[in-house]
């Protein structure tokens, strides 16, 4: 069991400023406290964040293993956007801005149907840029950590970035949700066959978002390839390859005694990652650390929640751990 820690130092910000406010009928009274109070909070806020940096490390030193939980933030401090939003999408894809596309319509098997050189350019784009990102510090730093508990780690990510493997861990300990990039499957799904993208080198003109050589074909029927990957309104999505991966991680559960979630880069629109973070607290008694720049609350007392980038995060919890 893990040993208790509350979370007293939550501030709520709103009702002290109506407080403030039904105390001070005269304007520069409440100015001058208003600014009083921003200072306070700012302070009380690194207090709070350096609180919370000691209690993610001390739950850190008590766990048995680690469960890395991952959304696409996770990839935003080694240069990969994420999808936030509307804007956030088109921001990295300029040329679908234009068309007036959106992450749900390119993103789904019927863009195959309708334009595949279109669908290919950007899913062949992403599988290039995939291909050629290093992963940031902080997956190091996750590695370190892990290698030392009893039962080492196991990851859960809606990324199909394939960035984990890229990092050094082991695939054998990674479930990816909504599969792979790195990985093919047939568009008229002949048969349940999934194969490795690796002899598919995409030629993508960035400015239209279009694939410039030939689409990759499944080997069996001679029909267009897709990415196996479970998209918007997919009904063909071929998951056996993920639900190999669910089966061992199951596995895994049956051994763990104190296990400490790590989530980080999970956002609220396609929340399978925060449900996933969810169950483990709840099925398995597990604690959670959740990192993220603008959701981080966290759903009891006794988790924590880490307002910033990850690698901040990561960098400071471990310099907190190196420390002691
Ligand atoms: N790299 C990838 O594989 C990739 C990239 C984009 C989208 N997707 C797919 O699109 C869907 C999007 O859902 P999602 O929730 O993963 O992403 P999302 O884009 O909806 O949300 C990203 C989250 O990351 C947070 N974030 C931003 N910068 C961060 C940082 N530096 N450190 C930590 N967190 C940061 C944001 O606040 C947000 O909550 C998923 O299904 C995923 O499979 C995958
Ligand atoms: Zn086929």
């Amino acid at each position: 069991m893990f040993k208790d820690g509350s979370d007293s130092a939550t501030t709520k910000l709103n009702p002290l400023v109506r407080q403030i406010l039904s105390h001070s009928p005269n304007k520069l009274r409440f100015t001058a406290e208003l600014n009083l109070f921003t200072r306070e909070h700012m302070l009380k806020s690194e207090d709070e964040v350096k609180l919370n940096i000691e209690r993610a490390a001390n739950i850190l030193e008590q766990a048995d293993c680690l469960i890395i939980a991952a959304g696409a933030g996770m990839g935003v401090d080694s240069g990969l956007p994420d999808f936030r939003g509307k804007e956030g999408f088109w921001k990295a894809y300029p040329a679908l801005k234009e068309a007036g596309i959106e992450f749900s319509s390119i993103a789904a098997p019927q863009s195959f149907i309708s334009n595949p050189p279109r669908a290919w350019g950007f899913y062949g784009h992403r599988l290039a840029l995939y291909r050629n990102t290093i992963p940031h510090d902080g997956f190091r730093i996750l590695k370190k950590w892990a290698d030392n508990l009893d039962f080492g780690y196991s990851i859960f990510t809606s990324n199909v970035d394939g960035q984990f493997q890229k990092a050094g861990f082991d695939s054998q300990r990674i479930v990816e949700c909504h599969g792979s990039i790195h990985h093919l499957q047939c568009m008229d799904t002949c048969r349940s066959a999934i194969w490795e993208a690796t002899d598919f080198e995409p030629l993508v003109d960035e400015t239209k978002c279009e694939l410039m050589n030939a689409s990759p074909t499944c080997p069996h029927c001679g029909s267009t390839a897709r990415p196996n990957i479970l998209m918007f309104n997919d009904w063909n999505w071929i998951e056996d390859r993920t639900e190999q991966q669910q089966l061992r991680q199951q596995l895994f559960w049956s051994k763990v005694k104190r296990p400490l979630v790590i989530e980080m880069g999970a956002g609220t629109q396609i929340p399978s990652v925060r449900h996933f973070s969810h169950r483990i607290i709840h099925e398995y008694n597990g604690r959670l650390i959740r990192i993220n720049p603008t959701d981080s609350k966290v759903p009891t007392p006794m988790d924590i929640g880490l307002q910033m980038g990850a690698l901040e995060a990561l960098r400071l919890i471990d310099a907190e751990l190196m420390s002691r």
